[in-house]
């Protein structure tokens, strides 16, 4: 891999639309407005465009300005979810430069009725709870940025790391699924609790509330996420003894942020798990329990760090008895509004 994003990987006649495109509108639900959120980050600091993420079933119902040669890109797991389906419609209408999807089920709606689509190729995802689509749509929206940068002064450096990131994150992963086992020893402490805080900053922000709806959605347990930066505007009110803060903490530009961040939770009683990367130098002591992660790069850490987030979601409702693979009151498929 060179980092020259091939013809067809966005389909027939792609580049003809990526090369015009100075702004990126993301439309998604759930799971997949989590990988829209990350990409933003990915895109606006490397690939030279803007770009908004916004839930399906807001967008659809508001005016939206629709910027100059504007791209539409909808993420969706199965394709078919209503609010993103019928956002994909409604942008026919708005004047869009094109439309893409990025999906995981070829014959879907949205891979049909799309001007472009990138295939996940995650193989069938049968439990409710989206895992293996959110880190291949974050791979599919890497490589998005690899593909827009390109016609867009994407720099070398840029490249090299999206380039390096992706080769290494089949390893990275592996490492990250080794952590299993210290994460089910600590699940135990999570199973009686009602409430829970995750924190991160930057792209590790979406990475944060992915790991809070996995929790929610398969264990029951209230999790909110918060950008750490965001604790003095009200969730430091919640923080005792009984609330779990969970603190996504890769070796990145923010780590010294993060960790005033943290002191603010130790200060006011909190207990709290931080995932980290080794490097970044936690310690574990009475009020906080450090899960190093191996030290990958920044640009690859919301996918690896996803990992142990979703292993202690698994790990808690395994042990909370409920169905891991079919969470009560959800369906995979959301196609009704
Ligand atoms: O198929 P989609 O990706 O469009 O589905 C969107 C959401 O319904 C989905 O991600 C949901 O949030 C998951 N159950 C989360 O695990």
């Amino acid at each position: 891999m060179n980092g020259q994003v091939a013809e067809d990987t966005f389909g027939n006649g792609a580049m003809a639309i990526l090369k015009d495109i100075e702004h990126v509108q993301i439309v998604a639900c759930g799971t997949s407005y989590h990988a829209g959120m990350v990409a933003r980050y990915w895109l606006e600091s490397m690939a030279g465009v803007s770009c908004n993420v916004e839930i399906a079933s807001e967008f659809r119902y508001r005016k939206s300005f629709v910027h100059a040669n504007s791209l539409l890109v909808t993420i969706s797991q199965s394709g078919e979810t209503a609010d993103t389906l019928a956002a994909l419609r409604l942008s026919k209408e708005l004047g869009y430069r094109g439309s893409l999807t990025i999906c995981n089920v070829a014959t879907s709606s949205m891979v049909r009725e799309s001007d472009l689509a990138y295939m996940t190729r995650a193989g069938a995802e049968i439990g409710v709870a989206s895992t293996k689509a959110f880190t291949t749509q974050l791979v599919g929206l890497l490589m998005l940025v690899l593909a827009i940068g390109q016609h867009r002064g994407l720099s070398e450096p840029h490249r090299t790391a999206i380039v390096n990131g992706l080769q290494a994150l089949p390893a990275k992963l592996e490492e990250a699924l080794l952590l299993s086992d210290e994460i089910e020893a600590l699940a135990p402490e999570f199973a009686d609790k009602f409430h829970s805080l995750f924190l991160g900053r930057g792209s590790q922000y979406p990475i944060a509330m992915e790991g809070a709806l996995k929790l929610k959605e398969i264990s029951y347990i209230h999790a909110e996420a918060y950008a750490a930066g965001e604790l003095k505007h009200g969730p430091l009110a919640l923080i005792d003894a009984d609330m779990p803060v969970i603190v996504v903490a890769p070796n990145d530009e923010l780590l010294e942020k993060l960790k005033s961040n943290v002191e603010e939770v130790r200060a006011r009683g909190g207990i709290m798990y931080v995932f980290a990367d080794k490097n970044a130098h936690f310690k574990s002591d009475a009020t906080m329990r450090v899960i190093n992660v191996s030290h990958c790069d920044e640009l690859i850490a919301p996918i690896v760090y996803t990992i142990p987030l979703q292993l202690l979601s698994y790990f808690v409702a395994l042990i909370k008895g409920t169905d891991v693979d079919q969470p009560r009151n959800l369906a995979k498929s959301v196609t009704v509004e």
